[in-house]
């Protein structure tokens, strides 16, 4: 356990870059993995989801060796297998913390004619996977779970997987990604139908590694993706830009804390997954998106962002796939806005990497704010202002609200503790130096 505390903070002022995207990254070296010659990756996020990733595609045949890159940084090489040449790993996969490592996984294995089990830590044992598995049985897969379909789970592999045409009940990205990942070894054309569009990494790499894939736009907002199976995916040069998840700690602490003026270079700025910025700028937020260009086939820009002060606003259900992981920031910028934020439709917050719609309403009551959740909705008072603060957080092995919950007691008028930021470091391995390099005072409360 990592206890740590944050007071009274700021002015926070400089340039930063918050380390790559956690879904690119996991799919990087996964497809890096399947295509057949070297592919180089720059900018890979190396927190422990990704590095579990990482060891799961060595057990399953691939080589990957990281480097120093010549301008600083690291560079990834990935010697891959080609589509259908996954080995069996002799072992259980491990991937600790990681769901979307996990499901992804589990469409890897479905569509290769092997055995592989699955676990992880307590939070993602504790996680239902059935969503994935429906489809990846229909493929052909035989998967073997505990009760409620948890891990440790056994994915025998489909000898022929079947590509099918698949409307995904639930918005899920990771779901629609498992289901083209398994339809890569299918002979034929793979269908995922969703209602609402969610984020499109796994479209968008697939195709810069060589595959085919279509993508209709449906007149509701939704999309309908279509795999031509058993490509040669060859090995491609990829840079991870930075992960808007991540930039969203720094930037609404920017927000909150008077005098405040951060620049975040490169920042991903794919629409699918920016409903927080366009929500932070409807409260009335500074925020402008500076040099924007593409990297790697997805939207990057340098985002500055200066003190404002924000305004409640009503975040719609429509939004919540381009902002899934977001909810947590957004309720501690809500707490210090003017007016009630209505977010509404959160249901699928429950089956994160803890209950995050619980978490955030008894996180926000503990720290003096009003929060009440009705049906899959979450309303916080704002207080116009810093709300009291001054409470102890569990953090459930679960990194965004350890974050969002040190950024609340950054800005608040008693410090917030946290009982442990160990779990950051799944997507934000340097997030208390890099906070604290800004002006932040997060400290070890074990070492006060
Ligand atoms: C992710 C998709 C989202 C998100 C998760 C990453 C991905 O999950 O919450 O952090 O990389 O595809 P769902 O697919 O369950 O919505």
């Amino acid at each position: 356990m990592t206890p740590l505390t944050s007071g009274s903070s700021g002015p926070l002022v400089g340039r930063i870059r918050v380390p790559g995207d956690k879904s690119i990254s996991h799919r990087a070296l996964m497809l890096g993995a399947l295509a057949v010659g070297e592919s180089r990756i720059s900018g890979l996020l190396e927190g422990e989801d990704v590095l579990r990733t990482a060891t799961a595609m060595r057990a399953l045949g691939a080589t990957l060796i990281r480097e120093a890159a010549p301008g600083g940084g690291t560079v990834w090489r990935v010697a891959g297998v080609g589509v259908g040449g996954l080995a069996e790993p002799d072992d259980i996969l491990d991937l600790g913390n990681a769901g979307t490592g996990a499901r992804l996984l589990m469409g890897l294995i479905a569509g290769h004619p092997i055995t592989a089990t699955l676990t992880g830590d307590a939070s993602l044992r504790r996680r239902p996977r059935a969503r994935a598995a429906e489809p990846l049985r229909r493929m052909g897969a035989r998967i073997v779970a505990r009760d409620g379909c948890r891990l440790p789970l056994t994915i025998v592999g489909a000898v022929e997987p079947m590509p099918i045409e698949y409307r995904l009940p639930v918005p899920s990205a990771q779901v629609k990604s498992a289901v083209l990942l398994a339809g890569l070894n299918a002979a034929g054309a793979t269908t995922v139908i969703e209602t609402l569009a969610t984020r499109d990494h796994s479209e968008r790499m697939l195709r810069h590694f060589g595959a085919t894939v279509d993508v209709e736009a449906t007149e509701t907002g939704g999309r309908i993706i279509t795999l031509t199976g058993q490509p040669e995916l060859h090995g491609a040069d990829l840079v991870v830009p930075g992960d808007p998840s991540s930039a969203a700690f720094p930037a609404v602490a920017a927000l909150l804390l008077a005098g405040s003026d951060v620049t975040i270079e490169g920042v991903g700025i794919n629409t699918l997954r920016t409903g927080l910025f366009t929500t932070l700028l409807e409260m009335g937020g500074a925020i402008e998106f500076r040099n924007e260009r593409l990297t790697g086939g997805e939207p990057v820009a340098d985002l500055v962002v200066r003190a404002s002060r924000l305004a409640g606003v009503e975040v719609p259900a429509s939004r919540a796939p381009s902002m899934i992981d977001e909810y947590p920031i957004l309720a501690v910028a809500a707490a210090f806005a003017r007016g009630r934020t209505t977010m509404r439709g959160l249901g699928e917050l429950r089956v994160k990497e803890s209950d995050r719609l619980a978490a955030i309403a008894r996180g926000l009551a503990a720290c003096g704010v009003s929060a009440t959740i009705s049906g899959d909705d979450l309303i916080v008072e704002g207080h116009d202002g810093p709300p009291p603060g001054g409470a102890a957080i569990a953090t459930q092995l679960d990194h965004r609200p350890a974050m969002a919950f040190l950024i609340f007691g950054m800005a608040a008028r008693k410090p917030v503790a946290i009982d442990d930021g160990a779990p950051i470091a799944t997507s934000f391995p340097d997030f208390v130096a890099l906070m604290n390099g800004l002006g932040a005072s997060i400290a070890r409360a074990d070492r006060e």
